[in-house]
């Protein structure tokens, strides 16, 4: 493990920060480092692109129009380079740890000053000192992951909910997938630095904490002295912290002992985030997935039955290579059987350097987007018949303010991950956990009002 000192470089007038993430709660974490370390350094959070001295994009690679968005992006701050040239601009994440992106920025962007990736981001600060010293672009990107580091500062985005990364990486090579490419091999975090963390994180009154790793449930398999289980029971014991989330979970590693923690721990919420990509075992196959859809529907019964009133989401990708409309039917079937609490769906994605994406059997698009939007509508159709029997229901919420789309009403969610907004309370009840009645449910959220006792 390696040590990271306070910085030591400080900017002497006030200077302003922008940072834009694109991409998973991964991406979106390491730009609250990235701010912590520009905090440190006498930086100060700015909303407005255009006032700020440094501005970084944060970028993602899941899916191309991922990368479309960046690069619009990057395209429209060159007339501001220009009436500004003292600006500097940084662009870090997964985008760049793709073979010749960092270079053909260089190239068609040369108004970026400062390239990095996603393994040196703690390497920010003397990236920011050598680029306002020099002048051409400067590009750091480590190929492998190093040490973990630790201790990086941070600045983080709410105050009453908390990422906590728990491991890095991934080992699974889904086939469709960037990610192992960008991010590199599974490691994990020590449990003491976990949980030391999350105990600053109850000491500065923050209530509600989700445990990040794109595979939450291969936690320690490199450590040997620790589970993914045993740590959900070591967080739930954490003082002042009410609730606990995690994700994401790979169906084909959520075993027994998860599901009991699950049950048994009071503080860790009745919701599991369980991706399935798709329907068909046959398409499963290809996907390397290692389960049929069997093993998926025996695994949400299991589920089901230990874990009272759970709610199950899932991310579904449409129109992977070879994919017949047979494959798809299936996939609405399991999407009817399983009766998802919300899921993301995607359309499938060509990724460079993926297995996949070199498959001859692409499907159409106009047969991805038709076969995407009967999804979405059956999908649609589930969340909305489940919220309604919320109807007169009383839930409990933790309360993350007013709302943005009705400031007379504060929101937040359910242990399940619903989004409520709800009238009779004021801002006091900030990160209170309080019961409200539910008196108009709608597809994505339910309406209340507070049940005051
Ligand atoms: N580690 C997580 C999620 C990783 S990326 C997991 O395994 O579930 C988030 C989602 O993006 C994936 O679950 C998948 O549904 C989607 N995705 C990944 N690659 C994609 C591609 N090439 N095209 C379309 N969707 C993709
Ligand atoms: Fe990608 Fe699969 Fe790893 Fe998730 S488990 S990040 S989908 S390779
Ligand atoms: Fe995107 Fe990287 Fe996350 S590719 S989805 S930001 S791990």
């Amino acid at each position: 493990m390696t040590k990271l000192h306070e910085n030591e470089n400080k900017v002497d007038k006030k200077k302003l920060y922008y940072i834009e993430t694109w991409g998973c709660q991964m991406n979106e974490e390491d730009s609250e480092k990235l701010a912590g370390m520009l905090e440190n350094m006498g930086y100060t959070k700015s909303n407005v692109r255009n006032e700020s001295d440094i501005i970084i994009f944060n970028t993602c690679c899941v899916r191309e129009n991922a990368e479309f968005k960046v690069y619009g992006n990057l395209g429209e701050l060159k007339a501001l380079k220009k009436s500004n040239p003292d600006l500097i601009i940084a662009v870090s994440g997964c985008m760049m740890q793709q073979k010749g992106i960092p270079e053909l920025i260089k190239k068609k962007y040369p108004h970026v000053d400062i390239i990095f990736g996603t393994h040196n981001i703690h390497r920010l600060p003397e990236l920011l000192n050598n680029s306002l010293q020099g002048k051409s672009t400067l590009i750091e990107i480590w190929d492998a992951e190093g040490d973990i580091i630790e201790g990086l500062p941070i600045q983080r985005e709410g105050d009453i909910k908390a990422f906590v990364t728990i491991m890095y990486g991934c080992n699974n090579f889904c086939t469709y997938c960037i990610v192992p490419y960008t991010r590199g091999r599974e490691r994990s975090r020590e449990p003491d630095s976990i949980i030391n963390e999350i105990k600053e994180l109850s000491s500065k009154g923050y209530k509600e904490i989700t445990l990040l790793g794109q595979n939450v449930n291969s936690y320690g398999k490199d450590l040997n002295n620790m589970s993914f289980a045993e740590l959900l029971r070591l967080v739930n014991q954490v003082e002042g912290i009410e609730r606990v989330r995690f994700m994401t979970s790979h169906p084909k590693d959520l075993t027994e002992d998860v599901i009991l923690a699950v049950k048994e721990c009071d503080k860790v919420c009745e919701h599991i985030h369980l991706p399935v990509q798709s329907g068909s075992t046959q398409i499963l196959k290809k996907m390397n997935r290692k389960y049929s859809k069997e093993d998926y529907l025996g695994l949400v019964e299991k589920i089901k039955s230990k874990i009272n009133g759970v709610a199950l989401t899932t991310d579904i990708i449409v129109g992977f290579p070879g994919e017949t409309e047979e494959d798809f039917s299936e996939t609405l079937d399991l999407v009817s059987k399983v009766e998802y609490d919300s899921a993301y769906t995607f359309i499938y994605s060509v990724r460079k350097g993926t297995p996949a994406g070199k498959y001859e059997t692409q499907v159409p698009e106009t047969l991805k987007h038709e076969r995407f939007n009967r999804l979405v509508e059956l999908i649609n159709s589930i969340s909305e018949r489940k919220n309604r029997e919320f109807k007169n229901k009383t839930v409990e919420v933790l309360v993350e303010g007013y709302s943005k789309s009705d400031e007379s009403r504060l929101t937040g969610r359910t242990r399940t991950g619903k989004l409520v907004n709800f009238t009779g309370g004021d801002i006091n009840l900030t990160g209170k956990l309080v019961n409200v009645k539910i008196t108009e449910p709608q597809t994505w959220t339910l309406q209340g009002q507070l049940i005051c006792d």
